[in-house]
């Protein structure tokens, strides 16, 4: 199948690439810069110079390749961390998924494509009322902080035109947080030098996902399931106040601190408290039933002891 990647550079793009060259599949890959257009011929894709934000540079290239499905990764999230300025440490990955998606979807619809198949996020983005794990029924937070507000106005936009681009196919994959090789290091040392901390009840719910397995579900995602949108999570929702202290040891940390609500909103803002305290998880049921798919790595708890570097998961995903 003839396949176009657009954001293929990134954390997911290179646990992705080689799942789907190795599938025989015939991968066109962008990046926005040529130094890395060497890294993707190497795992066996055909790389092209683009910016997602360019609306007639990306039409040429989709034109060019005559894929047959359209895979967007583009975010811009390398290098920045701040939840105090939540939104603005989003702006361009917003902007990817608006702009972007828009873009990328009319130059899709233009060339004839027959699949579209879209990174959205699950997790802070969930309604943080009612039980603590959601289902892609679940309402999205109808007032998330207002640090938050511009970001899941952008998931909402992606998450509303993907679906809607018939006749193409738009299915819309919403990654919990990733976790494994290229994708959780920075998060990793902050761990170990204790500067992730319980606040208050640690009840905010997390649903995790290791890297590798969001790859094989896109992969499944090529061929499986209808129009819409899954939570591609792990099996094992959790609250902080469980996985936080289990994985600073799994990683060779202290104990993480704990601190009062008042002193994480000092340090980490309205948002650093929501996630700590608030959020709820999600379900992978649909994504298990419809896209034939399975965490490779069903628990953080394996995955982040054994499944950090390169090592192959226990059930070797699907
Ligand atoms: N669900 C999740 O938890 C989740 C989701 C996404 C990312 N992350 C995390 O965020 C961190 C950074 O992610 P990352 O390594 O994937 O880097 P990234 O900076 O988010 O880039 C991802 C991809 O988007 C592309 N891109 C960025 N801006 C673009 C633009 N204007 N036009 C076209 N393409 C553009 C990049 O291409 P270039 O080659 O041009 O840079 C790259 O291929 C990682 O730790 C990752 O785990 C987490």
């Amino acid at each position: 199948m003839k396949v176009f990647v657009a954001g293929a550079a990134g954390a997911i793009g290179q646990q992705l690439l080689p799942q789907l060259t190795a599938l025989g599949h015939q991968v066109t890959a962008t990046t926005r810069s040529p130094g890395k257009a060497a890294m993707l011929r190497e795992v066996g894709a055909e790389p092209v110079v683009v910016d997602g934000l360019d609306a007639v540079a990306v039409g040429e290239a989709v034109a060019r390749a005559e894929p047959e499905v359209v895979i967007h990764q583009m975010t811009s999230l390398a290098g920045v961390f701040s939840l105090r300025r939540f939104d603005n440490m989003f702006a361009l990955t917003n902007r990817l998924r608006t702009e972007g998606t828009d873009h990328l979807l009319a130059a899709a619809s233009a060339a004839g494509v027959r699949r579209f198949v879209a990174q959205s996020y699950t997790g802070w983005t969930n309604i943080r009322d009612g039980g603590p794990v959601k289902t892609e029924g679940d309402p999205l937070d109808p007032s998330p902080p207002a640090m938050q507000r511009e970001s899941l106005a952008a998931i909402r936009h992606l998450e509303r035109a993907v679906p809607a681009a018939a006749p193409m196919q738009g299915i819309v994959l919403r990654y919990g947080s990733f976790y494994g090789p290229g994708a959780s290091e920075a998060f990793v040392d902050l761990i170990r030098k204790r500067r992730v901390p319980i606040i208050s009840d640690g009840a905010g719910v997390w649903s995790f996902l290791h890297i590798r397995d969001a790859a094989a579900a896109t992969v499944a995602a090529l061929e499986q399931g209808a129009p819409g949108v899954y939570n591609v999570v792990d099996d094992e929702p959790a609250s902080v106040a469980e996985w936080l202290p289990y994985v600073a040891q799994a990683v060779g940390a202290k104990a993480p601190r704990r601190v009062p609500a008042w002193i994480g909103r000092l340090a980490a803002g309205e948002v650093g408290v929501s996630m700590m305290t608030q959020i709820r998880g999600s379900s992978n049921a649909k994504a298990k039933r419809e896209l034939g798919w399975q965490p490779g790595w069903p628990s953080w708890r394996e995955g982040f002891s054994r499944g950090l570097a390169d090592a192959e998961p226990a059930l070797g995903g699907a």
